[in-house]
């Protein structure tokens, strides 16, 4: 027992997924396509959906696209929830697929079968008393709008969002109290095409087009956050932010700077505006800067001041390490940004530096400037995993990673951090969003999907599954 401190008891232990990476039935009950069903396989998939000429069509003859059956959730939900259930879990984070209810994005009715399918799967989770935590929008934008309207640069999509997220907070009132609207919204600031539907391709949408989108989104923020209080008053909607505290790689203060800009305008920008309610002080210079103008309309200033969220929810997997003028300091590449190589870590088989101190300094700045609950959405650890001639898994680096961040966690609660709960990522084995493999493992449930397509989807728990189990059941004492 390395943490004996108390988390509260109605702690929200679970684990986290995005529709698209786990579903799979990518035609089933009239689904529309997203992004994520474009996406090919393979490490480049990113580099390929962002290339000019990049048509958002599928192409089979040329790439493999490992999110069409993922792990094929979407006909065996009932067996998953089940060992979630058995695991011991209070809530789960999920995502609504947006094209499961409007196909294209743009049409005026849901589809009556999307809608059906959450109902069974939020049923499914009560019969076992979990909370469903659901994203609003997780990397999966219809691709009728990013083909005909250019994703969020266009203010018709607030229009469309706003159909959503009524369709869905009036149908599945009863049954989600918890909320979140954007995935990592801010990762939009370094790839727009996954959260903000398009790709940079003229140097007017790195900045002047990047952040319009953004205001766009905001506005839809705040409508779906008003209308979530109206419809469902017991409800709390939070924002979803990537956070990586930055450090300086020394007392340098050219380098101290460098690294408090990227924080401000990486990590705070979003959800100074989603929390406060306010753009912040330091992104005016930066607009004036980069000669950003927004086209704000009559009303959006006060809407975006009058309905912010209740939470944060963010995800946290690795902090960063900065240098002004990196020279030929050694990068490394991690969750979607990048940086330099901090000497004090460890990294993760994908170069991800393993930090768990770094979460209890998450926690710890995101709480001393926003003093709202704070809820970790996301952590976890991408291995690979060995399946032993006797059918075990033992997944002992994983339980490691969890048991140091999940001690960090800890350490928060007691410097006074309100926090929710904790759903770790990937909480069953499903498709890597970055890089597209099966291989890349978050899971404390194995899925036997393999790379190369095989595998027979069958289940396995982890060594991981039974830790877990405990964890919960001794609600964070037994570690
Ligand atoms: C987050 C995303 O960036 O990290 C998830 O919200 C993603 O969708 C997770 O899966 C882990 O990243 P990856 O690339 O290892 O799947």
């Amino acid at each position: 027992d390395t943490n004996a401190k108390k988390f509260p008891e109605s702690f929200l232990w679970g684990g986290a997924t995005a529709a698209n990476q786990l579903e799979g039935g990518f035609h089933d009950g009239n689904k529309g396509m997203n992004i994520a069903d474009v996406l090919p396989g393979g490490k480049e998939r990113l580099t390929i959906l962002q290339s000019p000429g990049f048509d958002f069509q599928i192409d089979e003859s040329k790439y493999s696209y490992p999110n069409h059956e993922a792990i094929d959730f979407y006909h065996r939900y009932k067996e998953d929830i089940a060992l979630f259930a058995e695991m011991g879990f209070k809530a789960y984070r999920m995502s609504i697929a947006w094209t499961r209810i409007f196909p294209n994005g743009d049409e005026l009715e849901p589809n009556e079968e999307g809608l059906a399918f959450y109902d069974r799967v939020f049923d499914e989770l009560h019969k076992y008393g979990i909370e469903p935590v659901v994203t609003i929008s997780h990397y999966e934008m219809p691709v009728n709008l990013v083909k005909e309207y250019g994703g969020w640069r266009d203010r018709k999509v607030v229009t469309f969002f706003e159909r959503y997220v009524n369709a869905i907070f009036t149908r599945y009132k009863n049954k989600v109290k918890y909320w979140m609207t954007f995935n990592e919204i801010n990762s939009g600031l370094i790839m727009p095409i996954m959260g903000l539907g398009f790709a940079i391709h003229k140097e007017e949408d790195r900045f002047q087009g990047t952040f319009q989108a953004y205001h766009h989104q905001f506005v839809a923020s705040s409508i779906a956050v008003k209308a979530c209080h109206e419809l469902i008053p017991d409800a709390k909607i939070g924002c979803m932010i990537l956070f990586a505290p930055v450090y300086s790689y020394d007392s340098n203060p050219e380098n101290v700077m460098y690294a408090l800009q990227e924080e401000n305008v990486f990590n705070y920008f979003c959800a100074d505006v989603q929390v406060r309610g306010e753009y912040p002080t330091f992104i005016k210079r930066y607009f004036k800067e980069h000669n950003i103008n927004l086209d704000i309309r009559e009303g959006d200033l006060e809407l975006i001041k009058k309905h912010t969220v209740d939470y944060i929810g963010f995800s946290y997997y690795m902090s960063r390490t900065e240098k002004k003028d990196k020279g030929t300091q050694e990068n490394i590449q991690g969750n979607i940004m990048s940086g330099v190589k901090n000497p004090f870590l460890k990294a993760s088989d994908w170069g991800w530096e393993i930090d768990p101190i770094g979460l209890r300094i998450s926690l710890n700045k995101l709480y001393g400037r926003y003093q709202v609950p704070l809820f970790v959405v996301e952590n976890g650890l991408g291995a690979y995993d060995k399946v032993e001639e006797d059918g075990s898994i033992n997944d002992d680096y994983r339980i490691d990673y969890i048991r140091e961040h999940i001690h960090a966690m800890g350490e928060a609660v007691e410097d006074g951090v309100e926090l929710m709960g904790y759903t770790s990522w990937g909480c069953i084995d499903l498709v890597s969003a970055s890089t597209g493999e099966f291989e890349k493992r978050y899971g404390f449930i194995y899925v036997d999907k393999h790379d190369d397509g095989s595998g027979t989807l069958e289940r396995k728990k982890k060594k991981s599954f039974y830790w877990y189990k405990d964890v919960i059941a001794s609600n964070g004492e037994k570690l």
